[in-house]
C-alpha cells in the first residue's frame, strides 16, 4: 500500500475511534480527556496517525482481602482511574512502547515472534509477560505496533496499575490482530494477564485484580467466586453513597516476599486442616483445630474464614440496600487484616483510624486497607453530600500524623477493558 493510501486509512480509523470515544456512554470525561491527550502525544512521539485506543482501569476492593488465593469471595470495582495505550501498526516485527511518565527515555521493544524473558526496564515486564502468554497459545499480532502510554491510575498504590498495565496491553494486541485466529473470552484474557504477573513479575497473585479489570462495569461491583471463577455484577447504584480511596502515598512492593509468605501460610493452614478448598472449612473447625497449627497459621486461618464469610454478607447487605452493615463488615475486615492476618501498616491503620474518627461527621460507614497491603491505599464508604468535605479533612488530617500528603478522591465503579476504534 503507498503512503498516502496508507494514511488515509488510518485517517479515517482515526476519525471513527474520536466519534467513538466522545460518544461513549460509559467513559467519563475525564477519562475522554485522558485519551485524546494520549491520542496527540501519540502523533508528536511517533509522527503518524493512531489506528486504535485500548484501555483498562485500576480497580478498588470493597472486601474479601487476601482470600482470591484462597477459593473465597471477593467484592472489587474498576475504578474511574485508567491506562490508556495508543497504539498503531508498525513495519517491523516489535511492539515500540513510549511511556508519558518516561519521556526521554528510549521506548521499550518488544519482539512479536520469539519467546520472551524477564527483562529490563522492570515495569515492562508485565507487557512482555502478555506478550509471552499470547504467543505460547500460537496467538501474533500481524505486524509490530508502535504503543504511547499514558495512566492516571497511582502507581504502587494498591490499585493495580500492574493488571490494568496488563489487560491494556492484551486488548492492544486483539486490536493488532492477534486474536483473529481464534476467539478469546474475557476470563481468558485475564488469565493470561495473572499468568504474566506470575511469570514474569514474580508475584503469585489470585485472580481478583485482573478480572476487576476485565469485567469492570459501569455502577456495578464485581463479585467474583473465585473457587468457579464465576462473576456477578451487584448493583451499586445510590447515589446518596460515594467510595473514596485514599492512597497513603506508601508503597509497596508484592514481589518482596510477604505476599507469597502469606498465601504459603494459608496453604499450610489448609493442609493441616485435611480439606480440599477454604470454602469447605467453618470457623468452628479452624478453632478445634488450634492446637496442630502455630500462632500465625491459626491467626492467617482465622482471617481467612472470616473474611469468606464477611464478604458473602457484605454483598447480601448490599443488594438489601443495608449500607450501615456493609459499613462494618468493612471494619471487622480491616481490623482482621490488620491483627490476624498482618498486612497492614501504620500510614493504613492511621489512615482508617482518621476515617473513622471523622464518622458522625461525615457519614462514614466504613473504612479498610484494600488491596495486598503493606501500603497502598484505604477505601472508604461515605455519605455523597459530604465527600468533597471529607476528602479534604481527611488529607489534612493524614498528612499531620504521618508528614505524608496522601492522594485521594471518589470513585464509581467504572467500566473494564477494552479497545476502542478498529
Ligand atoms: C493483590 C493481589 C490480589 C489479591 C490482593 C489481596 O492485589 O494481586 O490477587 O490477592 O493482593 O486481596
Amino acid at each position: 500500500m503507498s503512503y498516502f493510501a496508507k494514511v488515509r486509512v488510518s485517517l479515517k480509523y482515526m476519525m471513527a475511534t474520536i466519534d467513538t470515544i466522545s460518544n461513549h456512554p460509559q467513559l467519563s470525561e475525564q477519562t475522554k480527556s485522558l485519551i485524546s491527550t494520549a491520542l496527540n502525544s501519540f502523533e508528536e512521539n511517533f509522527s503518524k496517525e493512531p489506528c486504535a485506543v485500548a484501555l483498562a482501569p485500576g480497580r478498588v476492593n470493597l472486601i474479601g482481602e487476601h482470600i482470591d488465593y484462597c477459593d473465597g469471595f471477593v467484592l472489587p470495582m474498576a475504578i474511574d482511574r485508567y491506562i490508556v495505550f495508543v497504539t498503531a501498526p508498525n513495519d517491523d516485527n516489535v511492539i515500540r512502547c513510549i511511556d508519558a511518565s518516561l519521556l526521554g527515555e528510549p521506548a521499550v521493544e518488544i519482539p512479536i515472534d520469539c519467546d520472551l524473558e524477564i527483562s529490563t526496564p522492570k515495569w515492562a515486564n508485565y507487557l512482555r509477560g502478555v506478550v509471552d502468554g499470547y504467543f505460547k497459545k500460537g496467538m501474533v499480532p500481524k505486524s509490530g505496533f508502535d504503543v504511547f502510554i499514558t495512566s492516571n491510575v497511582p502507581k504502587g498504590g494498591g490499585l493495580s496499575s500492574s493488571a490494568a498495565l496488563e489487560m491494556a496491553m492484551a486488548f492492544a494486541l486483539k486490536v493488532n490482530g492477534a486474536e483473529d485466529s481464534q476467539s478469546v473470552s474475557t476470563e481468558q484474557r485475564a488469565l493470561i494477564s495473572q499468568h504474566a504477573e506470575h511469570t514474569f513479575a514474580g508475584v503469585p497473585c489470585g485472580i481478583m485484580d485482573q478480572f476487576a479489570s476485565a469485567f469492570g462495569q459501569k455502577d456495578q461491583l464485581t463479585l467474583i467466586d473465585c473457587r468457579s471463577q464465576d462473576v456477578e455484577l451487584v448493583p451499586f447504584t445510590d447515589e446518596s453513597l460515594s467510595i473514596v480511596i485514599a492512597n497513603t502515598n506508601v508503597s509497596h512492593e508484592l514481589n518482596d516476599g510477604e505476599y507469597a509468605s502469606r498465601r504459603q501460610q494459608t496453604e499450610d493452614g489448609l493442609r493441616i486442616l485435611a480439606k480440599p478448598s477454604w470454602r469447605d472449612v467453618s470457623l468452628d473447625e479452624v478453632v478445634a483445630s488450634k492446637e496442630q497449627m502455630d500462632e500465625l497459621t491459626y491467626k492467617r486461618s482465622v482471617h481467612v474464614v472470616g473474611e469468606i464469610s464477611r464478604t458473602i454478607q457484605a454483598a447480601e447487605a448490599l443488594k438489601a440496600n443495608n449500607s450501615k452493615k456493609f459499613g462494618e463488615l468493612m471494619k471487622s475486615s480491616h481490623k482482621s487484616l490488620r491483627d490476624d492476618f498482618e498486612v497492614s501498616c501504620p500510614e493504613l491503620d492511621t489512615m482508617v483510624d482518621i476515617a473513622l474518627e471523622l464518622a458522625d461527621k461525615y457519614g462514614v460507614l466504613g473504612s479498610r486497607m484494600t488491596g495486598g497491603g503493606f501500603g497502598g491505599s484505604t477505601v472508604s464508604l461515605v455519605a455523597s453530600q459530604n465527600v468533597d468535605s471529607f476528602i479534604d479533612e481527611l488529607s489534612s488530617l493524614y498528612q499531620q500524623a504521618t508528614g505524608i500528603t496522601p492522594e485521594i478522591f471518589a470513585s464509581r465503579p467504572a467500566t473494564g477493558a477494552q479497545a476502542i476504534g478498529m
